[in-house]
């Protein structure tokens, strides 16, 4: 869509006339600007109202959003047009957790919902086995570990979830992930646990990632030389839409878990690569989390824009990208459960969207997908906000609360909740002059102290931020979030006129990490590399020994 940049163009008349006003000044002016400003899908409510917006501003982001064919182009997705171009594949994830009765297509092919609930079914069986000890290692023993190797959307997801859903755990059987193929990952998980009651699971849509193949074959190794090659069998399961290289692998039929390729990496912890999570929180909870993301999905498909969660967070995030110039987001959950919340988001969101060339191939004309980061509040607090509050850069920030917590520990909730909404109220009001130099003479530091301390302790505010506030983190209201993100990627990069499905981006470090490996053992020499690969080969030839 070559119309973005014209597109983009009319915000700036928009930015100019906020660029001359302050929000504390705005929340001065109208009483009911949170009212305005704030949005609710079942029980996650979305405040925006700590954004340099009015309501002119919005009916241009939102305009934007309805101009580059937002709706038709969600139901172009939904309806399974191949809208994965670069790949000529449809994208539905959406599936995977349709709680309706109507049939499903892919590409116009059959109704995929069958297969879907075959393998969900297969899932329930082989996840309650698991847990109740019908299905027990080589020796008899039952399972007290399970570790998933996989990396990328076959790792942070299902251990993002794992870790926030950890109330919905049994202490006696415990999930480890493993996914970087620093033998020191495999090596630290595999020290503490005992072959004869440990199940590994090795998940990977293409079965050929290295990393994964590389641990999944250290793995076997470790298990055989333990119990023996015949135990392989009984301890090994695999998630994947690639069935001939498992069954090369070595993994029984009914330990096969199947996907397909309408469902992207960083999209596929709905699929079977969400078996760790049914084993560790049981069944039940893990459709809980497929409901919850239904219910977002409705949201998304049936909402006006103007109400739609999803488009409203993808139009701030555009206006901040596009007419502020701002190149990072953070997103700040006070959820401690929610600690890798933001690196399963940087997969989604920067994969999706790190792209500089159009649907059509084109140069884009306009920053794309932004740098995301974060960790959980109140340790950022102590750490990077420093920045945020008075560095020279401004960065939006999603908070993310609950109301409730899941222990009941007074006074640490409310202090969390305390805690978050002083870092909203304090980013955008910032403090000005007059307060500072008040509040130092209130202290009664001498005028010279105060003149000196002033600009240090003075800070800009009119920094934005999103809060998103749900009654508690269960497994629906995790998947209503982890969809609503999904879909503000797609309506971003639907904006960009970028193919969010696709990741060429990964592939040239694959292939020269290839290329390198006979050169770093030391098989073959670096000639045609450039000057600093081969002296660095080299130097590590040398330091290796
Ligand atoms: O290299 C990137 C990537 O392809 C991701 O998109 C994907 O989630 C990850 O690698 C893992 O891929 P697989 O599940 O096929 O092992």
């Amino acid at each position: 869509m070559a119309k973005t940049e014209s597109a983009l163009n009319p915000l700036m008349k928009h930015r100019k006339r906020l660029n001359e006003t302050t929000m504390r000044e705005l929340f001065a002016a109208d009483t009911g600007r949170f009212e305005s400003f704030s949005a609710s899908a079942g029980e996650i409510l979305l405040d925006y109202s700590k954004n340099r917006i009015d309501a002119g501003a919005m009916k241009a982001l939102i305009g934007l959003a309805r101009d580059a064919g937002v709706e038709a182009r969600r139901d172009a997705m939904w309806a399974g047009e191949a809208i994965n171009i670069t790949e000529n594949r449809s994208v539905l994830h959406m599936a995977l957790r349709y709680g309706g009765d109507q049939p499903v297509r892919a590409a116009g092919g059959d109704d995929i919902m069958p297969g879907i609930r075959e393998v969900l079914e297969r899932m329930r069986v082989f996840s309650d086995q698991v847990r109740d000890g019908s299905i027990r290692g080589a020796t008899g023993e039952q399972f007290t570990d399970v570790v998933n190797i996989g990396i990328g959307g076959s790792d942070l997801g299902p251990a993002m979830v794992t870790l926030a859903l950890e109330p919905y755990s049994r202490a006696d059987l415990r999930l480890h992930y493993v996914s970087n193929v620093d033998g020191a990952h495999m090596g630290d998980t595999l020290k503490r646990l005992d072959p004869k009651r440990t199940m590994f699971i090795v998940a990977s849509k293409t079965f050929t990632t290295d990393e994964t193949m590389t641990n999944a074959n250290t793995a076997r190794g470790w298990l055989a030389t333990a119990l023996g090659d015949g135990a392989v069998n009984d301890h090994f399961a695999a998630l994947s839409t690639n069935l001939a290289a498992t069954d090369a692998f070595g993994i029984r039929q009914d330990r096969i878990f199947g996907f397909w390729d309408w469902v992207g990496g960083r999209y596929s912890v709905w699929s079977a690569i969400g078996l760790p999570v049914a084993i560790s929180v049981g069944f039940d909870n893990f459709k809980a989390f497929l409901d919850g993301a239904y219910q977002m999905d409705r949201h998304f498909l049936e909402t006006p824009l103007e109400q739609n969660l999803p488009v409203i967070m993808a139009v701030l995030g555009v206006w901040y990208r596009n007419a502020w110039g701002f190149s990072t987001h953070a997103v700040l959950p006070y959820d401690q459960r929610l600690s890798r919340f933001a690196a399963y988001l940087q997969q989604q969101d920067m994969e999706s969207n790190g792209k500089s060339v159009t649907l059509s191939g084109k140069p884009v004309q306009w920053p794309t997908g932004p740098i995301i980061w974060g960790e959980p509040g109140t340790n950022g607090q102590h750490a990077f906000y420093q920045l945020i509050h008075q560095g020279t850069d401004v960065i939006p920030c999603d908070f993310l609360i609950a109301a409730q917590p899941h222990e009941h520990l007074p006074p640490h909730h409310d202090k969390l909740v305390a805690n978050v909404l002083a870092q909203s109220e304090a980013l955008m009001l910032g403090k000005t002059k007059d307060e500072v130099v008040a509040e130092l003479k209130a202290q009664g530091l001498t005028k010279d102290a105060i003149k000196a301390l002033t600009p240090h302790k003075m800070f800009p505010g009119n920094r934005p931020s999103n809060t998103l506030m749900y009654p508690k983190l269960t497994p629906e209201v995790l998947g209503a979030l982890v969809a609503l993100y999904e879909h503000k990627v797609f309506v971003q990069g639907t904006i960009w006129d970028v193919n969010s499905y696709d990741q060429w981006g990964v592939e040239l470090g694959k292939q020269l990490a290839k290329a390198l490996l006979p050169k770093v053992e030391g098989m073959t020499g670096t000639e045609g590399h450039d000057s600093s690969t081969q002296g660095l080969v080299r130097h590590y030839l040398a330091l290796k020994g």
